[in-house]
């Protein structure tokens, strides 16, 4: 679709109030798009996207998923980087994606938290400080979208994160069951899958240094600077310090941008600035990585024109097309006041949660792409067997599956599934797995969704 086309055949209508929530939407006239804004709480507006699959089928046996796709930071926007960035129809060129997630399951884009993206607050009082309120607005949010809708409540639905996200579809998906139970929330949970999630932080900052020298990107004396600041993150994590916590894991970045002359967060084999994804918002990389980065977007943004250039796409060409974003909302505006917000949570763990999912019989899928430092696959492997779940001994003990993709006769990968937990390792691809593997991406989710197309 070219951007001339995009800009014409928006169709704006406005939908009646559902339980007392304030909800606006627009679409495309075959009802292929629609988008909106729910107000979850008073003030605090939350915006979405849905796309429905040119793919849908409608065998009651084999119903077709929906997947809620939940972007990280906290503050990247889903409906900017997720959408245009790794699994949406369309890349920021305005290009049509072949490997879209859309080809398995209709897709939802979530401006989340509040203050993220489009979505904002008219109070900045008003934005989260916890996953579980984050979770709250969320549950408010699919009330809204799914219960005036019968087709949707047929579809189960599929939360999928990535980074920080995981830490949100978590706790959503607790929120979410529970309100399915008090009968407030019409919808199938079919499941939860964890991109390279931020379950725990813990985890994650012990990996990073020893990972690193294993792989020669730092030396002993990174390491040893490295792991003094670990072990104070762990005392501080012990104390229940999280706001501190967050500010040593800062300087923790910074100490390993120093030690291994700014090596990609997003994969290691990489110097910053240099993975695929443009990070035109806030991510889990702040500090001297994020500074360098900052610059590097400035870079783009005096090159008049620039395309693919998510800040300047998401600010004009799809703003003018979506045609209800407030003129006073800037996309990404309020990301970083989102992340201060988040301060208090942001080294809290989720593992529990993922127990007591678990334990809930819900399928959990996580995956983890191989070259991550971030959220490296050591870190997820070692929160994986921190689980209490009575099925992870047996779980640890089997033996995982190669995975192959398209013609290529090369391991892109490796599964294995106990009940229902399962792990996909992939290789060759760092934090954006989406965008890194994308042929063995899509089959995965093909197959975590359980897709009529999944075979194809
Ligand atoms: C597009 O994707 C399909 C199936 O996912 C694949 O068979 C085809 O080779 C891809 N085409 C290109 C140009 O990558
Ligand atoms: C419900 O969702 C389906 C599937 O996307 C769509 O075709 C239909 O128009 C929606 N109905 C309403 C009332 O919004
Ligand atoms: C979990 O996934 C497995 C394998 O895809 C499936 O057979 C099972 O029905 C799923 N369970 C639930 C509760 O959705």
């Amino acid at each position: 679709m070219g951007r001339s086309q995009l800009v014409v055949f928006v169709v704006l209508f406005l939908l009646p109030l559902f339980n007392g929530g304030l909800a606006m939407a627009a679409g495309t006239p075959d009802g292929s798009e629609e988008w909106g804004y729910v107000e979850v709480r008073p003030k605090a507006h939350m915006f979405w996207w849905y796309y429905k699959s040119p793919y849908r089928t409608h065998d009651p046996n084999h119903p077709w998923p929906i997947i809620l796709w939940l972007q990280g930071g906290p503050g990247a926007s889903g409906v900017g980087t997720g959408n245009f960035e790794e699994v949406g129809p369309l890349d920021s060129f305005l290009k049509p994606r072949n490997s879209t997630w859309l080809r398995k399951a209709d897709l939802l884009f979530v401006d989340n938290p509040v203050g993220t993206g489009y979505s904002f607050v008219e109070d900045k009082e008003l934005l989260v400080k916890t996953d579980e309120e984050a979770a709250t607005d969320l549950t408010t949010l699919l009330i809204e979208i799914f219960n005036r809708n019968e087709t949707l409540q047929k579809s189960p639905l599929y939360i999928v994160a990535e980074s920080y996200g995981g830490k949100y579809a978590v706790t959503l998906g607790l929120s979410a069951l529970k309100a399915i139970e008090a009968k407030k929330l019409n919808l199938i949970l079919g499941g939860i899958a964890l991109g390279d999630s931020w379950i725990s932080p813990e985890d994650f900052v012990v990996s990073w240094a020893p990972l690193l020298k294993d792989v020669s990107r730092i030396d002993n004396s990174g390491l040893m600077e490295s792991n003094s600041l670990v072990e104070k993150i762990k005392q501080q994590i012990g104390d229940g310090k999280w706001k501190d916590a967050t500010q040593t894991w800062s300087d923790l970045e910074e100490v390993i941008s120093a030690s291994s002359n700014s090596v990609d967060f997003y994969n290691f084999l990489l110097d910053t600035g240099m993975d695929p994804v443009s990070m035109a918002s806030t991510t889990l990389v702040r500090g001297a990585a994020r500074k360098s980065y900052s610059r590097y977007l400035d870079s783009l943004k005096t090159s008049p024109g620039s395309d693919g250039d998510l800040d300047t796409l998401m600010n004009g060409a799809i703003k003018k097309k979506l045609g209800i974003i407030p003129k006073n909302v800037e996309w990404g505006g309020q990301s970083n006041l989102v992340f201060e917000y988040l301060a208090g949570d942001f080294m809290r763990p989720r593992i529990n949660e993922v127990d007591e999912l678990l334990n809930k019989g819900v399928n959990v899928t996580v995956y983890n792409g191989q070259l991550d430092l971030i959220c490296a696959t050591k870190g997820t492997e070692a929160w994986v067997e921190k689980l209490k779940w009575e099925g992870l001994k047996t779980f640890l003990s089997i033996d995982r599956t190669p995975l192959y993709c398209g013609d290529d006769k090369v391991t892109k990968g490796f599964t294995k599934s106990y009940r229902n937990l399962h792990f996909y390792w992939i290789l060759e691809a760092g934090h954006f797995v989406p965008v890194d593997q994308p042929c063995l991406a899509l089959a995965m989710v093909g197959g975590i969704t359980r897709s009529p197309v999944s075979t194809k």
